[in-house]
């Protein structure tokens, strides 16, 4: 018998891989090879692809582990700022129309933010221009949930996480409400700020490289959940934001976008906590039932 059946070649090379790899005995994992492996090599042959590119690109991928660590995650900002992990987001979370769109986590997340009173101000060292957010939390049909949870999350006015800027209070702008029988929420904050995603790593370089910039337009980060809804990760954006059609991470959408207005409605004011005339931002958050999920992709 002869000890190879064919050569390792340009035109074998896909065939080759995919049949070494079929006594693969788990289903979902030999379907991803099965679709990897071709996409891979087609890059390649496309490309013509030079042993140095090739390098440089293992090179990049090294630094982008190296600078990883629990506090930096590098290959969640790559999927990130290649639109993956918007594309992935898109497909996991299929809405009903009127229900509020997901858009990225992001990685300045911290379990454990204190569980606040309805009302309480996220604002633990007071800077920053005051800001009023105000909403309700409803199901698709418009009907109020009682005992939703938002976990909300933002930055300082001068674009930092807590997380990022020791000069703030730990959990600084990081607060956990839960709703009554009326849906309602309302909490104070700052006015938060459009700021760098990390730029200091290889994904930084490479938006450079690109000719990108690495912001992101002002936005306040929402985990909203309630017993029988699926739970929705979102932001709000803030309309005028010189970066809303250009966000590094390609996490705007319309539907997200709210104005920030000025009230003079002294009474609100005083019910709120505010002093007039004081900034607002309203807006409501539509839940979809845990059984309402749309099945179906998208339509040929
Ligand atoms: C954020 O909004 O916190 C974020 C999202 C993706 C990458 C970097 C930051
Ligand atoms: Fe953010």
């Amino acid at each position: 018998m002869r000890a190879l059946d064919r050569d390792f070649t340009e035109e074998t090379a896909t065939d080759i891989v995919l049949g070494r790899n079929e006594a693969c005995s788990l289903p979902r994992l030999t379907q991803i090879m099965a679709v990897l492996v071709p996409h891979l090599h087609a890059v390649v042959r496309e490309l013509d692809l030079t042993s140095a590119e090739w390098m440089a690109a293992i090179a990049f991928l090294t630094a982008t582990g190296q600078i990883s660590s629990d506090r930096r995650q590098e290959f969640i900002l790559l999927s990130d700022t290649l639109g993956v992990s918007m594309l992935v987001d898109a497909i996991n979370n299929r809405k009903l129309d009127d229900v509020t769109p997901s858009t990225v986590l992001g990685p300045f997340h911290v379990d454990g933010a204190p569980e606040m009173d309805m009302g309480g101000t996220i604002s633990l060292d007071g800077r920053g221009e005051p800001l009023l957010v105000e909403g309700r939390v409803l199901d698709e049909r418009g009907v109020p949930i009682e005992g939703a949870v938002l976990d909300i999350w933002q930055t300082s006015e001068d674009g930092f996480y807590d997380t990022q800027d020791p000069s703030q209070p730990d959990m600084n702008l990081r607060g956990v409400f839960r709703t009554g029988a009326d849906g309602h929420f309302w909490f104070r904050t700052i006015v938060p700020a459009s700021y760098p995603i990390p730029n200091d790593g290889p994904v930084g370089k490479m938006l450079a490289a690109l000719g990108r910039h690495p912001m992101r337009p002002a936005h306040i980060h929402f985990i909203v959940s309630a017993q029988g809804y699926d739970a929705l990760t979102t932001h709000v954006f803030l309309a005028g934001d010189p970066y809303l059609s250009s966000d590094a991470v390609f996490g705007v959408k319309e539907a997200l976008i709210r104005d920030v207005l000025t009230s003079t409605d002294a009474e609100r004011a005083a019910a709120r906590g505010m002093q007039a005339p004081f900034k607002y931002l309203d807006t409501d958050i539509r839940l979809q039932h845990e059984a309402a999920t749309l099945s179906q992709g998208p339509q040929e």
